[in-house]
């Protein structure tokens, strides 16, 4: 997978990569770099970088960075051959002719392809079927011909081939209908319809592309009331939320989150055009960071059940992360968005939203509601509780007026509460501060999958970090470096490939240029890359450094490693063996 090195070169030097990445991150300006928060994780203050000078980017808090085609590749969700292409078209420039490897971006499009044609054939079937059952179903459930267009839905008739047949005449083969999920293979060998008597909820990409499918049962028939397409080339469940296609474009600052396709669309048909749901899955992270691009405030709706709640745990917990604010909206009388519009309407639904609790009411009241507080000894549970939920705030003002409003409940004296719940937080923080310690040494322990020989080999790795970092900004010294030390002298492997890439660059230009890596290394491996860059160029002088670099490594090199030598094949012990004859020497 290869473009011309002055394709790749123009490409980036028409998507500047502080303006690409300001498409999708609010940057600030800081010196000759750019800051923001980071939208691979969750954060509240800012740890993404973005240098201009060396085209690059990367997040002191994930550790993901990379050229301007990584980031797209990320947050697009695409694969190198796509991100350039997206790239170019943005440019418009045209791609080079041949010479790469388009085969993962065919099936992606032969998938888009498939799924269209299969949102088509159920809408098609939707209005054509002469029992009308897929209508008459949402007609029930109070949509109207508009929302039922607008949202493409469909009907799968009760047939185990109505599809598949659809889709050969189409020019579809087995494969790829199996691939997008659409089909299934049976034990004979032969494609069947996944979706069959299915009330159809077609799901759509930002871009407006179908990329899969919610089916509903139809109440009388057993079995879970969705299926659902699971994870395709083009569809990844954690990163999607149903709806987003049309609320991206709402003018509205606060989005609602819910639980149901059914509950979005009855929202959007009410007016409220920047309600959004998961699609049959917990929260993510994924999710959070795609809201925080197009809203600044979520209104959470769950179910009012136990499950509804954890969700609406889990929800907050991740969306007060990205920096969202945050409100929870209680239905009572365990109706979800779609039954309280069709029970009382857009307008009451629009109070009820306007009076969303923040989080904090929102717990408060949960745990009023459990007890009884005319009976002391509930009125203690209770008191706890709210100890317990009000030492979790940062804000000493914020605590005063909780507190207040707990004591006046209780009618309890308001010092003794704010000290109970000062002590609270205090041992609370005690044991974050251990557990966040914990975090740090288990994540020093974990696995390093990237070069996984860095941690036996610390001082030689550092070593080898020193040198790339200095050819990534000095590429004059490489002949420098090549004098005293070959690709073999490195001792991690990583280390070493990235060593011959950034050779490979220098010797064709003498202006080292991360853009030409990318191709040849995967995202998490680019981020590697320019935490090396950016992280181990400590020393005044370049050459200084190089030299002390190289001595180290090759002192690093003839060291021999007390090896676990039952683990060694055979040719791994010969060398062992001549490495220490010749040390001996
Ligand atoms: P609900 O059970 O609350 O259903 O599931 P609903 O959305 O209110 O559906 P209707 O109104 O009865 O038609 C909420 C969401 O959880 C997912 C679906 O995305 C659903 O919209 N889900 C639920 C599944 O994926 N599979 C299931 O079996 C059930
Ligand atoms: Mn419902």
């Amino acid at each position: 997978m290869r473009f011309p090195d002055e394709f790749l070169a123009d490409l980036r030097y028409r998507n500047r990569i502080e303006e690409i990445v300001g498409g999708y991150v609010n940057l600030k300006r800081t010196g000759s770099t750019y800051k923001g928060l980071c939208p691979f994780h969750g954060e509240k203050t800012p740890s993404f970088t973005v240098y201009p000078s060396t085209n690059s980017y990367y997040c002191f808090g994930c550790g993901s960075g990379g050229d301007v085609i990584t980031f797209i590749r990320n947050a697009e969700n695409l694969d190198y051959t796509e991100a350039v292409k997206l790239l170019a078209d943005r440019a418009g420039m045209s791609m080079p002719e041949t010479g790469y490897d388009d085969s993962a971006e065919k099936l992606r499009r032969t998938v888009y392809a498939i799924n269209r044609e299969t949102a088509r054939f159920y809408a098609e079937y939707l209005k054509n079927d002469p029992q009308k059952i897929g209508y008459k179903y949402f007609k029930e459930r109070k949509l109207t011909d508009k929302t039922i267009v607008r949202f493409g839905l469909g009907y799968a008739p009760d047939s185990w081939t109505a599809l598949c047949n659809h889709l050969h005449k189409k020019g579809f083969k087995d494969e790829e209908m199996v691939i997008a999920n659409v089909a299934v293979r049976g034990r004979n060998g032969k494609v069947y319809d996944r979706f069959r008597k299915k009330y159809m909820f077609p799901i759509i990409d930002l871009r407006g592309n179908v990329i899969a499918f919610g089916g509903r049962k139809h109440a009388e028939d057993e079995g879970g009331k969705y299926l659902n397409t699971n994870d395709t080339p083009v569809y990844k469940k954690s990163k999607t939320l149903f709806g987003m296609n049309f609320a991206k474009s709402s003018k509205s600052e606060r989005f609602i989150l819910c639980e149901g396709y059914m509950d979005a669309i009855a929202l959007h048909q009410a007016g409220f055009d920047f309600a959004v749901a998961t699609c049959g899955t917990a929260f993510t992270e994924e999710q959070a960071n795609l809201l925080s691009r197009y809203c600044k405030e979520v209104i959470i709706t769950m179910d009012a059940d136990e499950a509804g709640q954890k969700a609406s745990d889990r929800a907050a917990r991740i969306l007060q992360n990205t920096g969202l604010k945050l409100r929870i909206l209680q239905i009572d009388g365990g109706k979800d968005p779609d039954e309280y519009i069709k029970a009382y309407g857009a307008d009451r639904f629009k109070l009820l939203l306007d009076g969303a609790k923040n989080e904090l009411d929102f717990k408060l009241l949960r745990a009023k509601n459990k007890f009884d507080l005319n009976i002391d000894a509930e009125r203690l549970e209770y008191l706890n509780e709210a100890v317990e939920i009000l030492s979790s705030i940062d804000d000493e003002l914020g605590v005063e007026v909780y507190v207040g409003r707990v004591a006046e409940e209780c009618k309890i004296n308001k010092n003794t509460i704010l000290e109970r719940v000062k002590n609270k937080a205090k041992s609370k923080r005690r044991y974050s501060n251990a557990k966040a310690f914990k975090d740090i040494v288990r994540t020093n322990r974990k696995v390093d999958e990237i070069n996984p020989e860095e941690q036996s080999n610390k001082r030689a790795a550092a070593a080898e970090r020193s040198i790339l970092s200095v050819l990534m900004h000095d590429g004059y010294l490489l002949d420098k470096v090549k004098n005293d030390l070959s690709e073999d002298d490195f001792v991690t492997p990583f280390h070493r490939r990235v060593f011959k890439a950034i050779s490979n660059v220098l010797e064709k230009t003498s202006e080292f240029d991360i853009t030409l890596l990318s191709g040849d290394f995967s995202p998490s491996e680019m981020g590697r890359i320019v935490q090396i860059s950016t992280a181990s160029f400590v020393y005044k002088n370049a050459e200084e450094q190089l030299l002390d670099c190289i001595s180290v490594l090759k002192e690093e090199k003839n060291k021999v490693k007390v090896v676990d030598t039952d683990n060694l094949n055979n040719d791994d012990f010969a060398s062992l063996i001549d490495k220490i004859g010749k040390n001996k020497k």
